[in-house]
């Protein structure tokens, strides 16, 4: 690399770097747009689409969304979700649920959807699972990605190569946290956790696949967060049953474990395609770092539910969801608890996970990486 060359490089992140601090729309972006997939953690909006009879379809009410949007979104928070703040971070728009006809897409789409399971559906009717959910599963947000490339005029990467090369170009992937429903719908079947595990690992192992089949170039995917912390697990499991951060230890083992097989996987994905990034984003430690470094983010609530209902110390009751008649209020102060509803958390929490994702390191290779190795592709 010549001089001159690094001293542009250098220019454009240095740049770069101003124009994210001062909150302008950068001239040149790493990033034009995001692809977003996963469940509720990452949804904005596509569940709104659907009429659901289980205990979670109130994100449509108040107080969801009281903290930011000040009205309820369809996201699953009082606010905004680490995908929104992803957004923010790259200056671009708060991306659209796909279900959305009339949204601007330019700058990418949310496929994820509420209650999506990795694993197909099929298995989970051959099981006899209790779905919670109108369930949707990676399969459905991959077919709808399919019809969307059609519609930007992509159908095969050979026949209409300029086409597929447009829809990837500037593209940055994000698959939100997938899995925990897997295993919520099978606790009370007959399936083992091993069996979910790996059909669930090797179900966003073949989506990741196909994906960078198509020319994906850059990819994040997120583990799954430590789901013994949620009220919901504090609640329904036995009390000695806790582990070093005060959480359900056997429902955080299998999120543990869950994640370790992900990553392993990630790493042949790595290996069989030299030409992307394929990062991961450590969900299970950020969460635990917040856990012990809540006074870092102002957050003093580890466990308890801040929308909810009694008797139980967590705040949280099955019978008495957050949004339904009998809970339209939330805490006073959001931003100090990490659980929202009992299974989803609060924007306070999604903004400190953020933080560890996109500022610090809790992405591997670092966030800081893939925008560079992206910035110097583009020059
Ligand atoms: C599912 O339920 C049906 C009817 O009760 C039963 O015959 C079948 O064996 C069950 N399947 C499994 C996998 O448990
Ligand atoms: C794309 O087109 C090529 C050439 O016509 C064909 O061989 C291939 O099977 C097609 N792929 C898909 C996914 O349809
Ligand atoms: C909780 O676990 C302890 C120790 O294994 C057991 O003695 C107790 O009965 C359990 N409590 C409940 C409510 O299951």
């Amino acid at each position: 690399m010549s001089c001159s060359h690094i001293f542009i490089t250098l220019t454009i992140l240095a740049t770069f770097a101003h124009t994210f601090s001062t909150k302008t729309v950068p001239k040149q972006r790493p990033f034009t747009k995001i692809y977003a997939f996963g469940d509720s953690f990452t949804d904005t909006g596509n569940t709104k689409s659907f009429t659901t009879s289980g205990a979670f379809h109130f994100a449509q009410n108040p107080p969801y969304g009281t903290t930011f949007f000040h009205h309820p979104t369809d996201r699953y928070s009082d606010g905004r979700l680490v995908i929104d703040f992803l957004a923010e971070k790259l200056s671009l728009p708060y991306l659209p649920p796909y279900l959305d006809e009339n949204a601007d897409k330019t700058h990418g789409v949310n496929f994820a959807v509420a209650g999506a399971t990795a694993i197909g559906l099929d298995f989970f009717l051959r099981n006899n699972a209790t779905l919670l959910f109108t369930p949707k599963s990676l399969k459905n947000q991959l077919d709808w990605f399919v019809e969307f490339s059609g519609s930007r005029g992509c159908i095969n990467s050979s026949t209409t190569p300029e086409q597929c090369k447009a829809l990837f170009d500037g593209a940055l992937i994000w698959i939100g946290e997938i899995g925990v429903n897997d295993y919520a719908y099978t606790r009370a079947t007959k399936v083992s956790d091993e069996t979910i595990r790996d059909l669930a690992v090797t179900s966003v192992t073949e989506f990741l696949q196909v994906l960078l089949n198509m020319g994906a170039k850059y990819v994040i995917a997120q583990g799954m967060p430590p789901t013994g912390c949620l009220a919901f697990s504090m609640e329904t499991y036995n009390i000695t049953d806790r582990d070093e951060i005060g959480c359900v230890g056997s429902v955080n083992d299998l999120s543990k474990i869950h994640n370790k097989i992900l990553q392993q996987n990630l790493r042949g994905l790595r290996e069989e395609f030299p030409g992307a990034v394929i990062a991961y984003a450590d969900y299970n430690n950020a969460y635990r770092y917040v856990m012990k470094n809540g006074g870092d983010y102002g957050i003093t609530q580890l466990y308890k539910a801040c929308c909810g209902a009694g008797p139980g110390e967590y705040n949280f009751n099955i019978l008495a969801p957050c949004g339904s008649s009998s809970v339209s209020t939330s805490c006073t102060d959001p931003s100090q608890y990490i659980n929202w509803d009992g299974f989803h958390l609060t924007e306070a929490m999604y903004k400190a996970i953020s933080e560890e994702f996109f500022t610090k390191t809790a992405i591997y290779p670092s966030f800081r990486h893939l925008l560079e190795h992206k910035m110097q592709s583009m020059n």
